[in-house]
């Protein structure tokens, strides 16, 4: 049984379709639920899980809190968990059996190391927040903060989740733009390209240029960042790889078999700013 998060983003759907292509190229028996950005959604699905008598259950908390309860009665039951995407924050640590997930404390720092190195240190930064309260959005301000502890010319003047949509992000640079001291603005860091694509917009509509009077830096490595590099709007972002069926298949099968694996399983990933876009552009899968 896997619990998906949603849909909110186009690494999502890269995450969902990379999950049943494996699964049906594997020929094992996926029960999918959308729980369409609702956790109380993704916790009916485990407990339907539980009753089905699946073999393993994977899911992508849509949030790190408010897992005990039910992972205690999947525990009850028996059936091992696997942590996909994101982490959950729990005083057992026994309640899930591995994570596989990418840094997002490292893609923060990627993020902000990034931008210190093009400003030459000196920043007023806007921050599209992703999902409140998701390991992402958690641990991608971290690193990026600590980057900007370092450098004390760069600094965060507005930050607002925009819930790691494009609507989100649109909504929420638009307000940034609108407020008075708007003009000191000279970066944009979002949590994920669908945001950054969506603030892009809003700065576009209110008449600046995105990627040079406002640099942005994002998080995920999708397409259609890829073509805002190229078109000259987005000036970088960094790899957040949502290809992990077939790690993750390799991860449940071993658990599944009863088999030791390591508590947590990272995911490869790389740095592509507006230099190398063009050339990798032809590569992206998602
Ligand atoms: O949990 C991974 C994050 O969730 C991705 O960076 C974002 O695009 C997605 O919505």
């Amino acid at each position: 049984g896997f619990s998906q998060v949603g849909a909110e983003s186009g690494w999502r759907t890269a995450n969902t379709d990379s999950i049943k292509g494996e699964a049906a190229k594997r020929g094992i028996e996926l029960k999918f639920a959308d729980a369409q950005q609702q956790q109380e959604n993704q916790i009916k699905a485990i407990r339907a899980f539980i009753a089905q008598g699946v073999d393993v259950i994977a899911f992508s908390p849509k949030v790190e809190t408010g897992w005990e309860p039910v992972l205690k009665e999947v525990k009850a039951a028996g059936i091992p968990v696997v942590l996909t995407d994101r982490a959950v924050t729990v005083s057992d640590p026994s309640l899930y059996v591995t994570f596989i997930g990418s840094d997002c404390v490292e893609e923060g720092r990627r993020a902000g190391a990034w931008l210190a190195k093009k400003t030459g240190g000196k920043a007023v930064i806007a921050e599209l927040v992703g999902t409140s309260g998701s390991s992402p959005a958690i641990d991608r301000k971290k690193g990026f903060a600590e980057v900007l502890a370092k450098n004390p010319g760069m600094k965060i003047v507005k930050s607002q989740s925009g819930d790691f949509t494009r609507a989100g992000g649109k909504q929420v640079m638009e307000a940034f733009l609108k407020s008075p001291d708007a003009k000191q603005l000279t970066a944009l860091f979002a949590h994920n390209d669908d945001m950054a694509l969506g603030a892009i917009q809003a700065i576009e509509e209110a008449g600046l240029k995105p990627g040079k009077d406002i640099v942005i830096v994002s998080i995920d490595g999708v397409k259609g960042a890829f073509e805002a590099m190229v078109a000259g709007k987005l000036n970088c972002t960094v790899e957040c790889n949502p290809q992990i069926g077939p790690q993750l298949f390799d991860l449940i099968e071993k658990v599944a078999a009863g088999q030791k694996v390591p508590e947590r399983v990272a995911v490869e990933e790389g740095v592509f700013d507006e230099t190398q876009a063009k050339a990798e552009l032809p590569n992206r899968k998602y």
